[in-house]
């Protein structure tokens, strides 16, 4: 985050480092001694988020002596005297076990090491778990972290502390939580079923575990699997002085309810058990067996275990403890015999009968004849202990494999793992067997993976990088593990055949036969084979190896029994009658017979270490090298001789010295530049060409020598830590300089926010307030037009029945609209509701005569169309009530025009010359109008001539035709009366005399009196 935070930010140049004044220059090289530089550090350094820590150096690789042991141990001891336990050797992690609580697995801690490379924090279990899920999630591959050290260095505190770290740091969801939990408590499940304590560990594993965490492909932990190895049965029946049973017995005894004691037929005392008191201490300061009873309890069902499992579970372990306490006695010819056993009614619901039976003989098969054979007291108890061991370690797999169900990921979507493998240390007693041989062995295979996975990774570095490859000297133990495991000529081998020869084998048979198939091996040797001043150390039966981490002698007592690990027969058929639903599970009759011969033991193992081998060389390799500080089990004692031994045989030195093989430390580019660019005004703050020329650049301007460092393809490789050291105390002393000047610019920053903000906000209001005021404008001039428009209206309103003028036009073309618009969407359905029309209102009588006039003209008279747009006139004249019209009156004698006005009353139709009445016709006597179909607009009225008082038709000629005839057809109510006639119009000049008008169309309107006496009407 600094980093990013600082590119942002220009050089200040006279404090800018440069070849004259940075400490990288090479006059500043001298190199200083690590003490001075410690000290350095610790005044100049910050406290934790810096490359190297306040003590020591956090990765041997830069260490510059790194040839030296001393060396090495010097900074180990320095660290862990200041609770510095870990200590990268490149991207291994060694870790001293520290004996105490420290403050370093909180969730803020998680949090620091969360999505961080591991150059930029000290050196952390968290930065290895977190690397290697990162790594996982962008590479989409498998990885394994391998954990080993001797018993007690901290290797199962070391895989659940990287259990919890993945457990806060994934992904999290309802049904994740779940995955979760599960992978949490399976572990002191796990622990208290596999868990001893021993002489060297008080929680001490006894068996291997390597388990698998699945993650989906948005790193969700979905699921997990576990593969047990080699579970140290001995031990159910046995413990050496010091040493304790399997957890989980203490854990039922102290911490069970009274109910399920009394239930169990348990007493709570440990005491009473013969195979719980055999080390003679049953009770442990260190340990809270009832506490960790309540905890596995609880993990019992969140495993996913039934009540009716968990019950079952119990019953086998007080099964244990009671079969331990049965006691044989020797009839009168010595056989085992079995008197008033109470424990017998507590073992596993098996009736009586059968269990005493199978407790004191043995099944032979005789070709078909089936023959019990009875055991001397020794071989029962033999037998028994067989019996004990065989329960404890099938319900300890059953119990495995429970927990893999539970655990399962039903999901068949790709997933990629990190495995775990937390496996037992190398081991050495006073008196070693058949376990610490195989236990010794493993880790002989496990150093073998390693050096290769190592080797073959770092030579691959190289060759990938372009860089030449400077081999590393280093013992290979491919030589031990042939001793032990090569085909026919092997340990195991021999063991093997030992155990399946016919005739009297025996351990020492065994020894003898060792002797002679590897007697000259360098690496083996026995008291027969030794020197004179070897064999002093050696017993006879002993046999001696020489491991890679040390010498190691083994006495063969019990290596075939144990190799053997022979349940006679009936011994199964017994538990076959089990009420106990998980032994029945255990001893299923599907398995075969006793007839073929069960794979040994150590072939076994053999075998699941070559499984174990496949599973990792699939994977990408995590080193977790755990180193036990002292034997004592002691806070801040670091045991030099102890250490020094454990350094050497985990290969540290050998691991440092590959790392180191030519160069001390290497970097992708682009980290190199984004860690260092602002030591180099070229490359600060941005860089624009690619990262490779950019380090060139950097480097150029710190003067780094040729020899010092080499370009490969990807990544910058230094020689010496000292190179890097200088570079990193010049970036410390920048780094300084750019934090005060980040706080200054940031500073600034903010006070700009700030003001500029307000200024935001000012601007802001401004037009805020211009909105407002115009918006009241634009409502107060809305206000006024709203005033002027009712006034408008009410003016209009008032002169409604006004001829038509500019106060109340707007009015009436309103009411024309309105009243349209509602005829439009209220038209009568058919022609035939004529009655239906919407009633126009008052003022718009006049669309009823237009409507009228429509009828009596439209498709007769040329010219009404042109009439359709002219609105009628209540009146043309002022005065007389109805209508009046000025009109053309031509003569009934000769024609001749005279300007009239032709008004209707409500009775009669006068033709007025001035103020007087020319003719007056009364409505009852008007026969019909005439017009002619033409463009003319004659008009003749014809009235009676019975009446005297009459003069004769009226022939004239009026502007208004159509509306005049309209009204009078309406005033008069003679809609029939009015005809359009073509050619010629008779009419009487008065009674008797008959005048006519002849209509026809020209190209000029015209009147004129014809030739033949007939007015003549020329129309367009
Ligand atoms: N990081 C640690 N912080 C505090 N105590 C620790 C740490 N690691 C180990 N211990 C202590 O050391 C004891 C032994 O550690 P652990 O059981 O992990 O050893 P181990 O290597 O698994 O041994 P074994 O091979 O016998 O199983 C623990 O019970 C604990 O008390
Ligand atoms: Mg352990």
């Amino acid at each position: 985050c600094l980093t990013s935070a600082v590119s942002n930010i220009q050089p200040v140049d006279q404090n800018w480092p440069t070849s004259q004044n940075c400490p990288v220059r090479p006059a500043g090289w001298i190199c200083k001694s690590l003490e001075e530089r410690c000290n350095r550090i610790l005044r100049n350094m910050e406290a934790s988020l810096t490359a190297r820590d306040r003590v020591g150096i956090q990765d041997f690789v830069l260490l510059d002596t790194y040839t030296s042991e001393t060396a090495f141990l010097d900074n180990l001891r320095k660290r862990f005297h200041e609770n510095l336990i870990y200590t990268y050797i490149g991207t291994l992690l060694v870790s001293v076990n520290p004996y105490k609580e420290l403050d370093i697995y909180s969730k803020k801690q998680m949090d620091t090491y969360m999505g961080v490379n591991f150059f930029e924090l000290p050196p952390h279990i968290y930065a290895l778990a977190d690397n290697a899920f990162r790594t996982m999630m962008s590479e989409f591959n498998n990885h394994f972290i391998l954990i080993s050290g001797e018993s007690g260095a901290g290797k199962t505190e070391a895989s659940k502390k990287i259990l919890q770290f993945y457990a806060v740091s994934c992904p999290s969801t309802k049904v994740l939580n779940n995955v979760r939990d599960r992978l949490l408590l399976s572990n002191p499940v796990l622990e208290a079923f596999g868990n001893a304590k021993t002489l060297k560990n008080d929680n001490s594993s006894r068996f291997g575990k390597y388990m698998d965490i699945q993650f989906d492909h948005q790193g969700g932990a979905v699921g997990g699997h576990i593969l047990s190895y080699l579970l140290e049965k001995s031990r159910v029946v046995h413990q050496n002085h010091g040493e304790r049973n399997f957890h989980i017995f203490y854990q039922l005894v102290e911490g069970g309810e009274e109910d399920l004691l009394r239930w169990l037929g348990l007493e709570r005392n440990c005491k009473h058990y013969r195979y719980l008191v055999q080390g003679k201490c049953a009770k442990v300061s260190s340990i809270n067996d009832k506490s960790d009873w309540k905890t596995v309890r609880k993990a019992l069902s969140v495993i996913d275990l039934s009540e009716s499992d968990i019950e079952n579970l119990f019953g086998i372990i007080a099964s244990v403890l009671h079969m331990g306490n049965i006691k044989f006695e020797a009839d009168a010819r010595g056989y085992a015999t079995l008197n008033n056993n109470q424990e017998m009614q507590w073992l596993l619901g098996i009736p009586n009968q059968v269990l005493q039976q199978g407790l004191t003989h043995r099944k032979i098969e005789a070709k078909s004849e089936e023959v019990f054979s009875p055991f001397s007291v020794d071989h029962a108890v033999y037998a028994r202990d067989a019996l004990a061991k065989a329960i404890y370690g099938r319900t300890f797999s059953w119990l495995v494999n429970k927990i893999n169900e539970s655990l399962a990921n039903m999901d068949s979507s790709r997933k990629t793992v990190i495995g775990l493998l937390d496996i037992y240390g190398f081991e050495v007693f006073s008196v070693n067997s058949f376990e610490q041989f195989c236990i010794n062995y493993c880790n002989e295979k496990l150093q073998q993976l390693f050096i290769e996975l190592t080797l073959k990774s770092e030579q691959e570095e190289y060759e990938m990088e372009g860089i030449e490859w400077e081999p590393v000297p280093y013992f290979n133990n491919k030589i031990i593990c042939d001793l032990v495991e090569e085909k026919f000529r092997g340990i195991i081998s021999l063991l093997d055949e030992e155990c399946l020869r016919p005739g009297e084998a025996t351990d020492l048979t065994f020894l003898e036969k060792m002797e002679d198939k590897i007697g000259g091996h360098p690496h083996f040797v026995t008291h027969k084979l030794a020197d004179q001043k070897t064999r002093k150390t050696l017993e006879r039966g002993d046999f001696r190896l020489l491991h890679y981490a040390g010498e190691v002698t083994y006495c063969v007592v019990g290596f075939l029994d144990k190799n053997n690990d022979l349940l006679y027969r009936n011994g199964k058929e017994v538990m076959r009658q089990s009420k106990n639903a998980i032994i029945k599970h255990c001893f299923p009759s599907t398995e075969p017979d006793s007839k073929r011969r069960p794979e040994t033991v150590v072939t076994q193992f053999k075998n699941s270490l070559v499984g174990l081998t496949e599973i990792l060389m699939m994977k990408e390799p995590w080193y977790v090298r755990c180193i036990k500080p002292n034997e004592a089990k002691q806070p801040g004692h670091f045991d030099d001789v102890l250490v020094r031994h454990q350094v050497k045989y985990l290969g540290l030195m050998e691991h440092l010295r590959v790392r180191r093989a030519g160069f001390a430390y290497r970097r992708k580019y682009e980290i190199f530049l984004q860690r260092y660019k602002p030591l180099c005004p070229d490359t600060w703050p941005n860089w624009k060409g690619t990262a490779a020329e950019g380090v060139r650049c950097l480097i150029k301007h710190l003067g780094y020598k040729s020899d010092e460092y080499k370009m490969g393809r990807t990544k910058i490789f230094i020689r010496h830590p000292r190179t890097l050291f200088a570079t990193e105390d010049a970036f410390q002393v920048c780094k300084h300089k750019l934090a005060t000047r980040i706080q200054a610019k940031y500073k600034g920053y903010k006070v700009k926010g700030n003001y500029v903000k307000q200024r935001e906000a000012g601007r802001i209001e401004t037009c805020w307030r211009g909105l407002m005021a115009r918006r009241e404008r634009q409502r107060r001039a809305w206000a006024v037009t709203d005033l002027l428009i009712c006034s408008r209206f009410i003016k209009g309103f008032m002169n409604r029945h006004q001829p038509a003028c500019t106060d109340n036009s707007e009015y009436l073309a309103y009411v024309r609209h309105s009243y349209l618009t509602r005829l439009k969407e209220n038209l009568p359905k058919t022609v035939l509701e004529k009655d239906s029309w919407l009633t126009p209102p008052p003022i718009l009588q006049e669309l009823l005569l237009k409507a009228q006039t429509s009828a009596l003209f439209k498709g007769k008279k040329e010219n009404y169309p042109f009439s359709v747009c002219r609105p009628f006139a209540d009146t043309r004249i002022s005065g007389p009530p109805q209508y009046s019209v000025p009109v053309v009156k031509y003569d009934r004698n000769g024609f001749r025009p005279r300007l009239r006005q032709l008004i209707f009353t409500q009775e009669a139709a006068y033709l007025v010359e001035e103020a007087k009445i020319k003719q007056w016709i009364d409505y009852s006597s008007l026969k019909g109008v005439s017009v002619s179909n033409l463009s003319d607009n004659f008009l003749i009225l014809h009235v009676t001539c019975d009446d005297s008082k009459q003069k004769g038709d009226l022939v004239l000629q009026c502007d208004f035709l159509f509306e005049a005839l309209t009204k009078l057809s309406v005033i008069a109510n003679k809609q029939n009366c009015i005809h359009v006639v073509q050619g010629s119009v008779r009419f009487d000049i008065q009674p008797g005399r008959e005048g006519f008008v002849d209509f026809k169309s020209g190209q000029e309107s015209m009147v004129y009196r014809a030739k033949n006496g007939h007015l003549m009407v020329v129309s367009l």
